[in-house]
């Protein structure tokens, strides 16, 4: 047995901050309340100081596992997650080949078995995420898919579309959409406007992502089906999904980190380390993403962890690969940026770090209740550090060097230490 002591426990699916110990029997948690520490436990945390909440969960990491081993792989990847404080992550399907066979999800489900966190794959909607044929998605489902996506690809044929969000109403599961419409788009990643002006390019307009959102939300709300909208970035786009969802469509919203922190601005300093797919934009649209945080529209806060490799990055601005890691920052951008200013409690962000992306895809983590799986993070909500180092293969990120506040100290899966930050763990 695993005891916690003296945390401060945040629960978001009740809403309650109080300090207890927690105990976890094997992968559940046993019990809350006052326990000694008496020699019995195997191990004992000593969580002064420290906030104990259910493990996060990421709904959009990218491990690049198979074919993109150079990036990533599906041991790094989630030696990136447990660090960042992730217990559950759902890989998707941009993979080589892309996940849209069986046997390619089996791949993902048994190596990610051998991990220590959850790594759960989303399937591709489309055939080779062509876009054009739709996968097999009730065999996917049966065998393990627990959502379906051509993130990095938007789909533009629309009545499949509609096919996807029909199958996927009938068969309970979600589906996640990049949106972006490449026909209004000359240079991916970088957002067309002040910054693309200065650097003598077009770049990638905040309308190409509002034009889809706009459709997807219609179809949503024709079909019925649950629907994420991938890494938001635009003003327009939140008022879209706040819109839809007042109309009843069961649409949800994802932010990254780095969209509620950076804008445009951040290309001129840091180079392809600020391009991704959608871009930064502007700090009207940074404003409303926070605003859309804090008054329910965005559920969720999702990394995009999308590694490449420094060749790859060292590229001219045009032509190197869109993305950014973020597993291992996440939560202290969200408790840097989104807390200490008092935009969201630290139980709001919690929740949508947690309990949010575990309800969507069906899972029964995000709370902290007996019973329930001992997938926990155990956090310093007041200690800075540096950004220096990563878990990750790959080294990706615009925030090195930058200071953050709150650090991960444990994370803990199916009741096991899966990251420690220090030596404080007593193993008897
Ligand atoms: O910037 C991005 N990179 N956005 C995506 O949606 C895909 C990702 C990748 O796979 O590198
Ligand atoms: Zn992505």
């Amino acid at each position: 047995m695993l005891l916690i002591k003296n945390g401060q426990i945040i629960d978001p699916e009740s809403q309650k901050e109080y300090q207890a110990d927690l105990l976890l029997d094997g992968p559940v948690i046993a019990g809350i309340g006052t326990y000694e520490d008496d020699g019995t436990w195997d191990t004992v945390i000593d969580a002064s100081g420290c906030v104990v909440a259910p493990g996060l969960v990421d709904v959009h990491v990218h491990f690049r596992d198979p074919g993109q081993l150079h990036k990533e792989d599906i041991h790094t990847g989630a030696a990136a997650a447990a660090a960042g404080g992730f217990t559950t992550v759902i890989t998707m399907a941009n993979t080589v080949p892309p996940v849209d066979t069986v046997e390619t999800l089996c791949y993902i489900i048994e190596e990610g078995k051998k991990t220590g966190i959850h790594v759960l794959p989303a399937a591709a909607i489309s055939k080779g995420m062509e876009g054009k044929e739709l996968t097999d998605m009730e065999d996917l489902k049966a065998a393990g898919a627990v959502g379906f996506t051509d993130d990095g690809k938007p789909l533009m044929d629309q009545k499949l579309v509609e096919r996807a969000m029909n199958q996927a109403a009938r068969l309970d599961v979600p589906l996640s959409f990049h949106e972006e419409d490449p026909s209004f788009i000359k240079d991916p990643g970088i957002n067309h406007g002040a910054v693309s002006d200065k650097l003598g390019i077009y770049g990638s307009p905040a309308q190409a992502e509002e034009s889809l959102t706009a459709r997807d939300c219609r179809i949503a709300l024709g079909t019925g089906a649950a629907v994420n909208i991938q890494h938001i970035s635009s003003r327009n786009t939140v008022q879209t999904i706040r819109a839809a969802r007042q109309a009843g469509a069961r649409v949800y919203a994802e932010v990254t980190p780095h969209h509620f922190t950076l804008t445009e601005e951040a290309v001129l300093e840091k180079g392809t380390l600020a391009k991704m797919n959608p871009p930064l934009r502007t700090e009207a649209d940074r404003q409303a993403l926070i605003q859309g945080l804090k008054d329910g529209t965005i559920d969720l806060i999702a990394t995009d962890h999308a590694p490449h490799s420094p060749e790859e990055k060292a590229k001219p601005l045009t032509e190197a690969p869109s993305g950014i890691i973020g597993l291992e920052t996440a939560l202290a951008l969200a408790i840097t940026e989104l807390a200490i200013p008092g935009h969201l409690s630290l139980s709001q962000i919690i929740e949508k770090m947690s309990l949010n992306p575990a309800k969507l895809y069906h899972l029964p983590c995000g709370c902290i209740e007996p019973g329930a799986p001992g997938d926990i993070v155990i956090f310093n909500p007041t200690e800075t550090w540096t950004v220096k180092k990563f878990h990750s293969k790959s080294s990706n990120s615009p925030f090195t060097g930058r200071q953050l506040t709150g650090k991960v100290k444990w994370t803990i899966c199916d009741g096991k230490v899966v990251y420690k930050d220090s030596e404080e763990v007593v193993h008897r």
